[in-house]
């Protein structure tokens, strides 16, 4: 069956949502994937990081943001003095989608179907770690966490309300900054990213 879990909650811990996360089967991504790539950090973190799916690095370690975006992400976050072992770190999306391409395998965006289908672990990750602060990275994480996917480079910077009432940091996904071919226009945008950062640490000082 598409959806064996049950609807209910299970009980609020991250070890059991961990545990009952390697059998979901909530939508079809976990078939080619190599495994259930699960949120990391303290269970009373103050701060949730949500990305957007793991990539082919997490996918094959089963870690979140291990790979080139993840190291991106860790040197700016210390540029920001901002310390990522203090946060939970997450993902919208739990498993890797992709197109296999010879021996490479080419990340795909996940659509709105799957975004859905993995909030029903996305919630119950931020409702158990209840941090002050949620950042998201990126139009997925945004359009997961807040209802609307649209209009990030306008939104980024800014604090926006989740639906559950909690404060949400948009900024773009470190995805992005490696992608962008002009190095004048990444070296900006790598600065904005390091201000969205910044106002991270200063919002939970
Ligand atoms: N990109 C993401 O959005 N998440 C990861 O975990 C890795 C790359």
């Amino acid at each position: 069956p598409e959806h064996p879990l049950p609807d209910a909650a299970p009980p609020g811990d991250l070890a059991t949502l961990r545990h009952l996360a390697t059998d979901c089967t909530r939508c079809p991504l976990y078939g080619p994937a190599t495994q259930v790539v699960f949120g990391e950090g303290p269970a009373d973190a103050r701060l949730v990081i949500v990305g957007e799916q793991p990539g082919d690095r997490e996918d094959i370690e089963g870690r979140p943001f291990v790979g080139p975006a993840g190291q991106l992400f860790d040197r700016i976050a210390a540029e920001a003095r901002l310390d990522r072992s203090t946060a939970y770190v997450t993902n919208a999306v739990k498993h890797f989608k992709f197109v296999q391409r010879g021996k490479r395998r080419i990340h795909q965006r996940p659509n709105t179907s799957e975004v859905s289908a993995c909030r029903w672990w996305l919630d119950r990750e931020v409702t158990t770690v209840d941090p002050d602060l949620v950042v998201a990275m990126g139009a997925t994480a945004m359009g997961a966490l807040t209802g609307k996917a649209t209009g990030l480079l306008k939104r980024r910077g800014g604090i926006e309300t989740m639906t559950d009432g909690r404060p949400v940091l948009i900024t773009v996904h470190p995805s992005y900054l490696l992608r962008l071919p002009d190095p004048q226009l990444r070296e900006r945008e790598t600065e904005l990213f390091r201000d969205d950062l910044v106002r991270v640490r200063s919002f939970l000082e």
